[in-house]
């Protein structure tokens, strides 16, 4: 182990779990994977074997408290993580945690300020800022080669809807789903959202509007700016995952395509078609959780502020309650509205 190493803690052995611990053991030599918990033990105890993870925790709270952990990975249920952060930040430890850090804003802002008292560096699992393609985008609009940007749009479909058992635990499609788009749409245009129109409606499953959610939605967004933007989500896009993003800008446009496990074009007296895009979220944003724990890991070695921050984690949420509100009132809702 070279002396430059972080030690990392993983809180989870989920999803997502498994994608970060995966990740820090054999895709970032800068960092180790040194323990792991989760309530499931042998979910945890799988992990740790794959990945080469000397020990299995009982608790989160012995992970937090392991003195050869310079910093935790949050990737348990979203319920756990605003504690979670709360306890890693009096225990010293640096904090990656997953998105959303938490659904009730009061929350949200007791573990930020854990953190800002304890001094750690917190990172929140946005990582659509850290896909090649997006990364572009942004480019484009902060060095200006598309001119002052006027529209957005962001098109955001998941292949199929969750099971309803998650529907009622997820904080609702604005919070579980759209929550990475209001962070893509900061993030692209580089500046905040004071309104939010939402038309939703149920399409797709009638068991997620008897959980008392949606699954289909347009959501109007107006920047502080003058910048117009739009977040289309379905829950339900027969064809696969579609993640693509358009700005016009004064001087030109930069557009992103979907991503396809390959570029094979078949041609045939019939017809000309190409295979589905990748499919989910573990395909398609791959090279984004290896980017953003790179950063995050980077982040901590250097001592420098992390990419996405505790406020990075917040404005999302409170643009995820706007977005509920509006379609509740019909009606426009300013962020300032809800805090
Ligand atoms: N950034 C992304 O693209 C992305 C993708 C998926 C999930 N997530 C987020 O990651 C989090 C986990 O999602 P998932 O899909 O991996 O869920 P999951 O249910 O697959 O995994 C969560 C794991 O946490 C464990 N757990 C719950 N409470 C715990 C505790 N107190 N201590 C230790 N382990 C505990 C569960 O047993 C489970 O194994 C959620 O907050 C979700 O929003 C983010």
């Amino acid at each position: 182990m070279s002396a430059k190493q972080i030690r990392i803690g993983i809180i989870g052995a989920g999803r997502i779990g498994k994608v970060h611990a995966e990740t820090i053991a054999f895709r970032l030599p800068e960092a180790e994977p040194v323990v792991i918990a989760d309530v499931k033990v042998q979910a945890a105890q799988e992990v740790a074997a794959r990945c080469g993870i000397a020990r299995v925790a009982n608790t989160a709270e012995e992970v937090i408290a392991d003195r050869n952990v310079d910093a935790v990975l949050i990737c348990s249920s979203t319920d756990t993580h605003a504690d979670l952060v709360v306890a890693a930040a009096k225990a010293g430890k640096h904090i990656f945690c997953e998105k959303p850090i938490d659904h009730s804003l009061a929350k949200i802002d007791r573990a930020l300020a854990a953190v800002k008292t304890a001094g750690v560096k917190l990172q929140v699992g946005f990582n659509r800022r850290f896909d090649p393609n997006f990364a572009r985008v942004r480019q484009a609009v902060a060095s200006g080669e598309i001119g002052a940007p006027h529209l957005m749009h962001i098109i955001s479909r998941d292949p199929a809807p969750p099971p309803p058992a998650y529907v009622k635990v997820s904080g609702g499609i604005f919070l579980d789903m759209t929550i990475h788009d209001f962070d893509m749409a900061r993030f692209l245009i580089g500046d905040e959202v004071e309104e939010i129109y939402t038309a939703g409606g149920v399409m797709v499953d009638p068991e997620i509007g008897k959980a008392g959610d949606l699954d289909t939605a347009l959501i109007v967004l107006r920047f502080k700016n003058g910048v117009i933007g739009t977040i289309d989500n379905s829950r339900k896009a027969v064809y696969g995952y579609d993640q693509r993003v358009e700005i016009l800008g004064s001087g030109g446009s930069i557009a992103t395509a979907n991503c396809y496990p390959n570029e094979a074009v078949v041609s045939t007296a019939k017809e000309v078609r190409r295979d589905l895009p990748l499919n989910f979220f573990m395909e398609r944003y791959t090279e984004s959780f290896v980017n953003e724990l790179r950063a995050f890991v980077k982040a901590v070695a250097e001592d420098k502020p992390t990419p996405v921050t505790g406020m990075d984690g917040r404005i999302p949420v409170v643009m995820g309650l706007a977005a509920r509100k509006s379609h509740d009132e019909r009606r426009p809702v300013r962020l300032s509205e809800i805090g």
